[in-house]
């Protein structure tokens, strides 16, 4: 039988490297953290260089409770990210592309593709769906801003996953010769579950429910 889908699609420019918003989508450790208001769990349980397969505990509008779902994402190529949603007995399937345009080192468009698979008789619904993940996608990326602003800057300063930034460790390194490197991105990043010796699994959970979004605002430096 022929697969019938609702489809939304949305896009963005941004002043970010491309890398750097391929970073922001597989840091899965954030999604806890940054979206805290639509997850309280994440455990990735296989992760390689160009594909994540993890289990999300996450709300959605109208919906009073967590629903479980498997989510795959795949690294298609360096401009193009697929990611597969399936829940409630994979009964509910979303298929999301991601499509990256770097004009430049700091200029990227991003465009999501959604596609939702339902019955025929559902296609009512086109117009409800295609408004609800266009918000979603708003929602999220300012959700996202200020880690990758954040990312950027330090990125830009010289930082490294898990060593900091050379010139505050040591401060006989010269402070300048850091700037204005490339962004490099290698999958899978690095994790904080990769320096905990006492638990292998990569089980990310939410360490709290009741906040404000205050960002990362850290000073010019
Ligand atoms: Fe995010």
């Amino acid at each position: 039988m022929k697969k019938n889908y609702l489809t939304s699609v949305s896009s963005a420019n941004t002043n970010f490297p491309k890398k750097l918003l391929i970073w922001n989508y597989w840091d899965h450790e954030h999604i806890v953290g940054t979206h805290f208001e639509h997850y309280k769990k994440v455990e990735i349980t296989h992760e390689d260089e160009n594909k994540c397969i993890s289990n999300r505990w996450a709300k959605l509008p109208l919906v009073p409770f967590y629903i479980k779902s498997v989510d795959i994402c795949t690294l298609i190529n360096e401009n193009k990210m697929e990611v597969i949603h399936t829940t409630l007995f994979n009964l509910i399937r979303c298929k999301q592309i991601f499509e990256f345009e770097e004009k430049n080192e700091n200029e990227c468009k991003v465009t999501r593709y959604d596609f939702l698979e339902v019955p025929k008789i559902f296609n009512f619904l086109q117009p409800l769906f295609d408004k609800i993940m266009k918000k979603w996608f708003i929602n999220v990326w300012e959700e996202d801003m200020p880690m990758r602003k954040r990312r950027l800057k330090v990125w830009k300063l010289g930082f490294k996953d898990f060593n900091g930034i050379d010139y505050i460790n040591d401060p006989k390194v010269n402070k300048s010769k850091n700037l204005n490197r490339k962004y490099e991105l290698k999958l899978p990043i690095p994790k904080i579950t990769h320096i905990n010796k006492y638990d292998k699994k990569k089980i990310f959970k939410r360490l709290f429910k009741n906040s404000k979004h205050i960002g990362y605002g850290l000073p010019d430096l």
